[in-house]
């Protein structure tokens, strides 16, 4: 049996940590979409066409540090406004999302456009600014050389590109749950959205 929940929200909104909690506690796989348009990003920053790469994708491409940080984050958001960049990597998104087992598919259109039929749909959010500090905990955590102000300028531009866009764009789909974490902890944040699944199971 199948069961799909979808996480989306602006960016470092703590998706990944809670998709990744959930995955964990009820035991489903789980794929952070963000992922495939980073890749897709960091191929086209060293010099390939963005459409060929997101037609040829493989698991190496989801592998290095490099692929968590701002750079590659802007190339991923300017990859993600083309609508033949989203097809492509639609289906995989897809089969991912209806095996057996469970899933947690987490990025911006999962709710919407992937998987308008999820068991579980939420929606994670939080001000820029808690968003950003948190994220320039994790990078600078991970050694990578980021200033605060760095990290709020590509958080506030790629909400504005991946809002605006007209293909998929970043919206709570109708009956999503919207959990907004500015003043939750994560754990408080996590404890939310297991409640909220084990209604829906
Ligand atoms: O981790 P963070 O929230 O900062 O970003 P991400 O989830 O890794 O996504 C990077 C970029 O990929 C986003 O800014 C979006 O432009 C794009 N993306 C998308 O368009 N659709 C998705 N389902 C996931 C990511």
């Amino acid at each position: 049996m199948s069961f799909t929940v979808a996480i989306d929200g602006p960016a470092a909104a703590g998706k990944g940590t809670i998709s990744k909690a959930v995955a964990a506690h009820f035991g489903f796989a789980h794929l952070d979409t963000g992922l495939l348009y980073r890749a897709v990003g960091r191929r086209m920053l060293r010099g390939e066409l963005p459409l060929a790469a997101a037609q040829s994708l493989g698991a190496g491409d989801l592998e290095g540090d490099d692929l968590r940080g701002p750079d590659v984050a802007q190339a991923a958001s300017k990859v993600a406004v083309i609508p033949d960049i989203r097809a492509a990597l639609m289906d995989f998104q897809r089969a991912f999302a209806s095996r057996a087992g469970g899933a947690v598919l987490d990025g911006r259109d999962i709710g919407t456009v992937i998987c308008p039929g999820a068991d579980v749909k939420l929606f994670v959010t939080a001000s820029p600014e808690v968003r950003a500090e948190r994220r320039f905990a994790e990078l600078s955590g991970k050694g990578l050389d980021v200033s605060y102000e760095g990290v709020l300028a590509d958080v506030r531009e790629r909400d504005a590109r991946d809002a605006d866009r007209a293909a998929a764009p970043m919206v709570a789909a109708g009956d999503a749950m919207v959990l907004d974490t500015s003043e939750l902890s994560i754990e408080a944040a996590v404890a939310r959205a297991i409640a909220v699944i084990k209604a829906a199971r």
